[in-house]
């Protein structure tokens, strides 16, 4: 139904403006009587066998929604009734900001990619706070987790950037189940040079101290990009093992575009979808294989289809998360990779 259906008719109009669209449609319809329930139904899979425990955390499936998606917190009840079992908002920045220009989003659907170069728009952390502080009564049920996903402002410079996470940090700590420290996306100018070792371990250290104030603290974990060459690859991990974070999430978007068809595919920004497949299950494997699986890591980038899931878990993944092949593929995709390892368990 939606790849015959409604995905021609998405793909026909801009794609930021159908994502806004769809958001408001679902929100809409998730009004209407009964209709929370014919998505669950429709997509949702309970079983003890798809559980997980990671870092203090039960995951009731593996399968989970990207950041960027859900930026500001605005659709995660709803979201939540599609099968997944966990949801990450953000990326949020202390305060809001707009983002680059329009057009900064685009479909190649040749390659089942999108490019975007958002620029973390997004309406600032307190914003999206209060609305984390209402969790619908069925997300609470089903347990699914929410993820928050924290970057800097465009104007803080890197030498501030510390500042910037800890905002939001705080702001979130009581709202969010783990946090993710985004330092991987290529549209704010210089961010991913937080991924040097030096400045990535005094900010991860810095978040550290504020976690371990906390009663109870939370797990952090750590988004990377899939540009990072092996050397910078070990040194990732022997940043976790240094500043005892809980993950990794591999990967962000690239700036590669080896192998795309697609005319528009010299837009600027990131790509993700399948071209991103098999580079991201390299990342994976290599950080499992060299730090003797010492962290536990989410695998995103490229999750088309159950195969590709399973060949990210394969590699060494625990959890996977999807976001362009949602767009692609829609809802029953989700639905799909939980069947897949269900078939596995046997
Ligand atoms: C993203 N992604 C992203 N990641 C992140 O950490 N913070 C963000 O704000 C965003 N924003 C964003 C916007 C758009 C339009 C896209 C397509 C992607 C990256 C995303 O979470 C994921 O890591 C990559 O897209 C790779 O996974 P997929 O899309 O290939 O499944």
């Amino acid at each position: 139904m939606y790849k015959a259906v409604i995905r021609p008719v998405l793909f026909c109009f801009d794609p930021e403006k159908v994502h806004h669209f769809t958001f408001s449609l679902i929100r809409t319809i998730s009004k209407i009587p009964g209709v929370k329930g014919v998505f669950r139904s429709l997509y949702r899979i309970e079983n003890d066998k798809l559980e997980q425990e990671l870092f203090g955390l039960k995951f009731k499936n593996p399968v989970g929604l990207a950041a960027g998606f859900d930026k500001d917190a605005k659709l995660y009840n709803e979201l939540s009734n599609f099968g997944f079992g966990f949801i990450e908002i953000g990326t949020l920045t202390p305060k809001p900001q707009s983002g680059n220009p329009k057009k900064r989003l685009f479909r190649l659907k040749e390659d089942a990619a999108i490019i975007n170069r958002m620029g973390f728009n997004n309406g600032g952390v307190e914003d999206a706070v209060e609305r984390l502080k209402n969790p619908s009564a069925a997300l609470r049920a089903m347990g699914v987790l929410i993820g928050g996903n924290i970057g800097k402002n465009k104007v803080t410079p890197n030498e501030k950037a510390v500042d910037d996470y800890k905002i939001c940090f705080n702001a979130l700590f009581d709202y969010v189940d783990y946090f993710v420290v985004n330092v991987s996306s290529p549209n704010t100018p210089n961010l991913r040079a937080l991924q040097d070792k030096e400045p990535l371990t005094q900010l991860l250290k810095a978040l550290q101290v504020l976690n371990f104030q906390k009663p109870k603290p939370k797990p952090i974990l750590l988004k990377i990009a899939p540009d990072l060459t092996d050397e910078q690859l070990l040194d990732i991990i022997d940043i976790v093992t240094e500043t005892k974070i809980d993950g990794v999430i591999a990967t962000n978007t690239t700036i590669s575009r080896d192998g795309l068809k697609s005319a528009n595919q010299s837009e600027s920004g990131g790509l993700s979808g399948k071209p991103l497949t098999k580079r991201s299950t390299e990342v994976i494997r290599f950080l499992a294989e060299q730090s003797k699986k010492a962290f536990p890591i989410i695998g995103v980038g490229g999750i088309n289809s159950p195969k590709d899931a399973l060949e990210k878990l394969d590699a060494g993944a625990d959890l996977v998360q999807l976001y362009t092949g949602f767009i692609y593929e829609g809802p029953k995709l989700i639905k799909d990779i939980n069947k897949a390892l269900l078939k596995k368990a046997q």
